[in-house]
């Protein structure tokens, strides 16, 4: 292993260290790193190839499966848009038109700057509430276009600050 990147992901090592060595485990390992840095970083993966003696490939195969888990770094603040039938019926598509547009990427995609991510999800469970957002773990809801955009810049005054 090259050491240089693995001082860059050591948890990574401590994970690995928690599984045997056998392929049955490579999902549950894949978790554990998600959870660690919020994305499954591509060293991290040549890590758990080696580890399991399984190629990357196999290990790409079942970070790109599944929807937990994702290859690319997800920014400070995740912004996920309900799109549920609740909050799709009361409007969700005009929020989900203005955050795109406000923050100039697509739902999946993160900021240049790394501060904001958008994600699209089905049901927050909050429908009562709908149309509703989540900004990391706090609520938004009985949304509308207009909030959109002061909620982001509460945020982006946050920016790297906190
Ligand atoms: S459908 Fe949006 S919170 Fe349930």
């Amino acid at each position: 292993m090259n050491t240089d990147s693995i001082n860059g992901y050591k948890e990574s090592i401590e994970i690995l260290k928690k599984y045997p060595s056998e392929k049955r485990y490579t999902l549950a390992i894949l978790q554990d790193v998600q959870k660690e840095y919020g994305f499954i970083p591509r060293e991290v993966m040549g890590f758990v190839s080696e580890y399991l003696s399984l190629p990357i490939s196999d290990i790409y195969s079942i970070a790109t499966f599944y929807k937990a888990l994702s290859l690319k770094a997800k920014g400070k603040y995740v912004i996920k848009v309900c799109n549920g039938t609740a909050c799709h019926i009361r409007g969700s598509n005009t929020l989900i038109d203005e955050v795109t547009e406000v923050l100039g990427i697509k739902p999946g995609e993160t900021t240049e700057d790394g501060l904001f991510s958008i994600e699209i999800v089905n049901c927050l469970g909050a429908c009562a509430l709908a149309p509703v957002m989540v900004v990391n773990e706090k609520y938004y809801g009985n949304m509308t276009k207009e909030k959109v955009k002061t909620v982001i810049d509460k945020y982006k005054g946050a920016g790297t600050n906190e």
